[in-house]
């Protein structure tokens, strides 16, 4: 795993968008569609953002980009502020040149909920697979909405939202109750597949969980260690969320040579 320290979140979301722009300015030239892993939550936002000012100033066009996001809670209607339909089309599709048709955030209300599940999968196949995922991290070590315990093999379906991650998310809704108890995730599978993962993380809240994704065992107590056995995965935090880290002198230094590597090619 690459893992990218940095000293503030605004770093962070450039080094981030700097990895988005580059992978649609390589597949453009490759007169290839891009196709993106997209996250909801706090931490993609200033990522969204600073995506949105390149567009704007006509550094990136989204116009070749297929969306596939993580997950959706079940039992919301995707015009409600609380779903994550409205948080992308609000945060970053309606700012941007994309084809809405080409968006996917998998479906829950008024549906089949296995038959979504399943179309959901078949959508990332017919699109050949997705060229980054972009994740963010719960406190309990969740990524998509895979809660402990998800089974490292699982593929898209509901899981039951655990009492931390329906607590932290209360701030988007009127109060804990209205919190839905249920979301359609991708699967820890389906997210192992992506070609190349990039998972972001700021502030101290996320240190133990980064520590315990990174440095900990591969378990399914701490869903977000299963990247450990992905090729391609790179974790960007700012000091905060890499102040538990025991290696980060070593992550430091592997950054510096990769550095000195790249200009001495
Ligand atoms: C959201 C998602 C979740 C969040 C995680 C962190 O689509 O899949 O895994 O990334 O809950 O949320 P924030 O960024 O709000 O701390």
């Amino acid at each position: 795993m690459r893992v990218v320290v940095l000293e503030t979140a605004k770093q962070v979301n450039e080094f981030a968008a700097d990895v988005v722009c580059a992978l649609i300015g390589l597949r453009q030239q490759q007169h290839q569609p891009t196709i993106l892993g997209l996250a909801t939550g706090g931490t993609p936002l200033g990522l969204y953002s600073e995506l949105i000012t390149r567009h704007q100033s006509g550094k990136i066009s989204f116009s070749n980009v297929d969306t596939f996001n993580l997950d959706e809670y079940v039992g919301v209607a995707p015009s409600s502020p609380c779903s994550y339909h409205y948080y992308m089309l609000e945060n970053l599709f309606r700012h941007v040149d994309i084809d809405l048709t080409r968006t996917h955030v998998p479906q829950t209300y008024d549906v089949d909920l296995s038959e979504s599940a399943s179309r959901f999968e078949r959508q990332i196949e017919q699109a050949g697979g997705i060229d980054l995922q972009i994740l963010g991290i719960g406190v309990d070590g969740h990524i998509g909405f895979n809660e402990i315990g998800s089974s490292l093999g699982s593929r898209t379906r509901v899981k039951t939202l655990t009492h931390q991650t329906r607590s932290d998310n209360a701030r988007y809704f009127e109060s804990l109750e209205h919190v839905p108890r249920t979301a359609l995730t991708m699967g820890i599978a389906t997210i192992l597949e992506s070609q190349s993962i990039l998972l972001m993380a700021h502030g101290a809240g996320k240190a133990q969980t980064i520590r315990n994704t990174i440095e900990g065992p591969i378990t399914a107590s701490v869903p977000a260690s299963a990247l450990q056995l992905h090729p391609d995965v790179t974790i960007v935090l700012d000091e905060a969320a890499a102040s538990s880290l025991s290696n980060k002198e070593y992550y430091l230094e592997s950054e510096r040579n990769r550095g000195l590597l790249s200009r001495s090619s």
